[in-house]
């Protein structure tokens, strides 16, 4: 690992405001957080504690990327939420946007299930996705266009639960 970009008290931070935003966005209704596993795993565990109003949390899994560091536009769904989304605020919760390809399949996937409404909290976003999903509503950071782990993020399983995020070249 070459530098860390984020280090645990910013991340810490800029969460805590994110957490404000999101419970300021969502007056009223069911809010359901949906963590994408297991990137969004640490995020989703301080973004819940920090958004001071009744949510439900639940997880899926998509499966998009091998154990390389290039998305190979294949997206499955592996595991798909207990809870139902038709009729609640559906807050999908990712920890980094790379080419924007997950997302924007997934959101095709959730939104034929009738939420109420439907949008994307990501801690990163790189910004080199060519389509960004409309979704996208709550980002915690600009990220460089590099490879970063830590903090969820991993590169072949590893480094996932560093509490900092690094540039792994
Ligand atoms: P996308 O479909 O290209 O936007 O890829 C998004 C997914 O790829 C994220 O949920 C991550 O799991 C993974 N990914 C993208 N960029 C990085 C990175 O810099 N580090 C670790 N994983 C990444
Ligand atoms: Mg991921």
């Amino acid at each position: 690992m070459k530098a860390i970009i984020y280090d645990a008290a910013t991340i810490q931070r800029r969460v805590a405001e994110m957490g404000k935003e999101i419970a300021k966005a969502y007056p009223s209704g069911d809010l359901l957080v949906v963590g994408i596993l297991k990137g969004s795993i640490l995020f989703m565990a301080d973004l819940v504690r920090a958004i001071e109003r009744p949510v439900q949390m639940d997880f899926l899994v998509v499966s998009s990327y091998g154990a390389g560091k290039s998305s190979s536009g294949n997206v499955r769904l592996t595991y798909d939420p207990a809870i139902d989304l038709a009729g609640k605020h559906v807050l999908l919760v990712e920890d980094i946007i790379d080419s924007g390809r997950t997302l924007n399949r997934l959101v095709a996937l959730l939104g034929a299930r009738r939420p109420a409404s439907l949008a994307i909290a990501a801690l990163l976003d790189k910004r080199i996705a060519p389509e960004p999903p409309k979704e996208l509503r709550f980002v915690g950071f600009h990220a460089p266009p590099a490879f970063l782990v830590g903090y969820g993020l991993d590169y072949a399983e590893e480094y996932r639960h560093l509490p900092f995020i690094a540039d792994l070249e």
